[in-house]
């Protein structure tokens, strides 16, 4: 990772990513299981919000589940221990120099990790490496860009700017679920899919409108407010209004539209960039 991870490891961030993967398990993992006997990669676990889905979705897999940071480690384990999981174990590595084998695993899964690198194409080939021939790697991101909402606001979309301009700034990209097929592909991954998976958000999904528009998206916007004002970005009125405005598309007459990117690439039998 370059620069400085953009949400922080903060508490109120690992809650973040909690309430969103609570939110979102059915829309992004519900079609993600490895047979009994698969040998998995997490690369990038964080605080395990998507370790727990995983090694629940695949009691028979055998998961490891890396971060850089220690402590979101601590946590990951914690929250695994206590869901009373006996098939995951965690450990500390860098994804650019992770201490497995080539051909380690059956399977890699890499959410909301790509965004943050500044080296995603480097990434990918060293995951590949890791993967038997035939083992597929599922990756999942987000993109700002996807973002639209009703009542529409410019405030918010300059507030939603800058977090996309601090991520970039970070050596990350905000934006680059758009961009998974053409990654994986010039990664050298065969039959590359791609799945578009859209939240939409009204009134009459209240679950969504709480665990998603506020507690997900418009909290990451929030977390990023003095860092935004402090680097120029926005003033403080503006960012403010912004947010206010986001909040608003959670009230009854609000809508929230984003889209999440789910790829499967494949690792060649006989691969042609090893
Ligand atoms: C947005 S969090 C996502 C965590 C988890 N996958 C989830 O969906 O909740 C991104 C994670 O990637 C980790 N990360 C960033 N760069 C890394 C690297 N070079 N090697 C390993 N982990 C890295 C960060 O520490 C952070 O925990």
């Amino acid at each position: 990772m370059s620069g400085a991870y953009v949400h922080g490891y903060q508490p109120r961030e690992s809650e973040r990513l909690h309430d969103q993967a609570g939110t979102l398990v059915k829309l992004l993992h519900s079609d993600t299981s490895y047979v009994p006997g698969s040998v998995v990669l997490e690369a990038g676990c964080g605080t395990g919000a998507q370790t727990i889905t995983l090694a629940r979705n695949s009691p028979g897999a055998r998961i490891t589940s890396v971060d850089i940071s220690a402590d979101s480690l601590e946590e990951a384990k914690a929250r695994a221990d206590a869901a009373g999981l006996t098939n995951v174990q965690f450990r500390q590595a860098d994804i650019f120099a992770l201490p497995f084998n080539p051909g380690s695993f059956d399977h890699v899964f890499v959410c909301f990790v790509l965004e943050h690198l500044s080296r995603p194409s480097e990434a990918l080939l060293r995951l590949k490496d890791l993967l038997k021939p035939g083992g597929t790697i599922t990756v999942i991101e987000g993109d700002h860009g996807s973002a639209y909402f009703h009542p529409d606001n410019a405030a918010a979309r300059q507030a939603i700017a800058c977090l996309v301009e601090l991520q970039r700034m970070s050596g990350g990209n905000a934006m680059i679920g758009r961009q998974l097929h053409p990654l994986l592909f010039h990664a050298g991954f065969d039959a590359v899919y791609v799945w578009p998976r859209i939240v939409y958000v009204d009134s009459s999904r209240p679950d969504l409108v709480d665990g998603f528009t506020r507690k997900t998206f418009t909290a990451m916007v929030e977390g990023v407010r003095d860092r935004a004002i402090d680097a120029g970005l926005l003033d403080a009125e503006t960012f403010d209004k912004g947010i206010r405005a986001l909040y608003q598309t959670a009230e009854p007459d609000g809508v929230f539209c984003y889209t999440f990117f789910k790829a499967l690439g494949e690792k060649a039998r006989a691969d042609p960039l090893r």
